[in-house]
C-alpha cells in the first residue's frame, strides 16, 4: 500500500439481522483517506455514513450485525483482523470518533471533565486537569472551569457536542472521524468547530472523515468528498471537482437543492421521492426511480465504478 494512504477501505459489505435472515446495508464500499487529507461523506439520511464509519473503529455489534466481506487497512494493517484487545489501543489514541449523538454517547454518571481526562488515561498519556482545560477552551467551551464538573445532562446538546469534540482530538489522533460534529450547534459555534477540525489537520497533520449532509461544510472543509446512496459510493473526487463539475445525475441533484436555497434564485429544488430502504434494494442503480436520466441499461444490474477524466462514478450514462 502507498505509504501516504493512512486509511484504505475495499469493498465493504455490512448487513444487520432481520428477522431470521440479514439485510445487506452497505454493498461494497471502496474509500481512501491519505495523511493529512479532509475526506468528506454525504448522502442523504439512510445512506450508510454512519455504519461505513463505525466499522473503521470496529464498532459493528457482532449480535445485530456483521461484516460480510472487504478490507479496512489503517497504516497498512487489516483492522478487521484485530482482535478487540488490539483495537483498543488503536481507538481513541490513533483514530477517534465523534458520534452523531453526543448525548447518548457520553457516560450520563460520570463527571465530563473526568470523561475527557479518561481518554488520556486509557491510553497512558500525560494527563493533568490543565491539559483537560485547554482543551475544552479550544472547542469553544467558555467556562471551562464550571463545566468540568458538570454532568453531561446539565450541559445543552451543542455542549455536550463539544465535549465529545474534546474526547476526540486530546489524544491527538492520527485520524479522527467525526460524523455531523456540527448538527446540533449554532451558526456562529459552528464556524468555530469548523475551523478547530481545519487547524487541527494543519497543525498536527490529522487525517479528518467527516460525515455531513452540508455542502459548505464540506467546501470549507475538505480535500475531497465521497457520495453515498442506497448503500454504494455513488461518486468521488475533489472537492472542486464534485462542486464545479458532479458527474452523477444524484450528486447533481443534492447540489441543486443547495443552491436553490440561495435566496438570488426564487424556485426552490427538492429532491422528488426518497433513498430506497435496504429492505427496497434492488439489483439496479439505487437512484433509478428519481433519476432524470434512467435508462433500460440502469435496470440491469448495480452500475460499476467507471473511471472518467480520473474520476470515479458509478452511473452508466457517462
Ligand atoms: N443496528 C442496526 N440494525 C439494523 N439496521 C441498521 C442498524 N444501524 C443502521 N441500520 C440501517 O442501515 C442503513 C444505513 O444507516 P446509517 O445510520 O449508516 O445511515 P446514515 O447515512 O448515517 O444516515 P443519517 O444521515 O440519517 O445519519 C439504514 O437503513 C439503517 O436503518
Ligand atoms: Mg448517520
Amino acid at each position: 500500500m502507498n505509504d501516504k494512504i493512512l486509511l484504505k477501505i475495499d469493498d465493504l459489505k455490512i448487513s444487520f439481522r432481520n428477522g431470521g435472515d440479514f439485510l445487506q446495508v452497505v454493498r461494497g464500499i471502496d474509500l481512501e483517506v491519505g495523511k493529512g487529507e479532509i475526506v468528506g461523506i454525504l448522502g442523504e439520511s439512510g445512506s450508510g455514513k454512519t455504519v461505513s464509519s463505525n466499522s473503521i473503529v470496529g464498532l459493528i455489534d457482532n449480535e445485530e450485525g456483521r461484516i460480510d466481506s472487504g478490507e479496512i487497512y489503517f497504516r497498512g494493517q487489516n483492522l478487521l483482523k484485530l482482535s478487540e484487545m488490539e483495537l483498543r489501543k488503536i481507538r481513541g489514541k490513533n483514530i477517534s470518533y465523534i458520534f452523531q449523538n453526543p448525548a447518548e454517547a457520553l457516560n450520563p454518571y460520570i463527571r465530563v471533565g473526568k470523561q475527557i481526562e479518561e481518554a488520556l488515561k486509557v491510553h497512558r498519556l500525560q494527563y493533568s486537569k490543565e491539559i483537560v482545560l485547554e482543551v475544552m477552551e479550544s472547542v469553544g467551551l467558555d467556562e471551562a472551569k464550571l463545566i468540568y464538573n458538570m454532568y453531561p445532562f446539565q450541559l445543552s446538546g451543542g455542549q455536550c457536542q463539544r465535549v465529545m469534540i474534546a474526547i476526540g482530538i486530546i489524544c491527538k489522533p492520527e485520524l479522527l472521524i467525526a460524523d455531523e460534529p456540527t448538527s446540533s450547534i449554532d451558526a456562529s459555534l459552528r464556524k468555530k468547530v469548523l475551523g478547530l477540525l481545519r487547524s487541527i489537520n494543519e497543525r498536527y497533520g490529522a487525517s479528518i472523515i467527516i460525515i455531513t449532509h452540508d455542502f459548505d461544510v464540506a467546501r470549507f472543509l475538505c480535500h475531497r468528498i465521497t457520495i453515498m446512496y442506497g448503500g454504494l459510493v455513488m461518486e468521488q473526487g475533489t472537492t472542486e471537482e464534485i462542486l464545479k463539475k458532479p458527474l452523477h445525475p444524484y450528486t447533481r441533484d443534492l447540489l441543486k437543492c443547495v443552491s436553490s436555497l440561495d435566496e438570488s434564485r426564487d424556485i426552490l429544488f427538492a429532491l422528488e421521492g426518497r433513498p430506497p430502504s435496504p429492505l427496497e434494494f434492488k439489483d439496479e442503480c439505487p437512484f433509478y426511480n428519481r433519476c432524470k436520466n434512467r435508462c433500460e441499461k440502469c435496470k440491469e444490474s448495480i452500475p460499476k465504478v467507471v473511471e472518467y477524466q480520473n474520476r470515479k462514478v458509478r452511473c452508466v450514462n457517462i
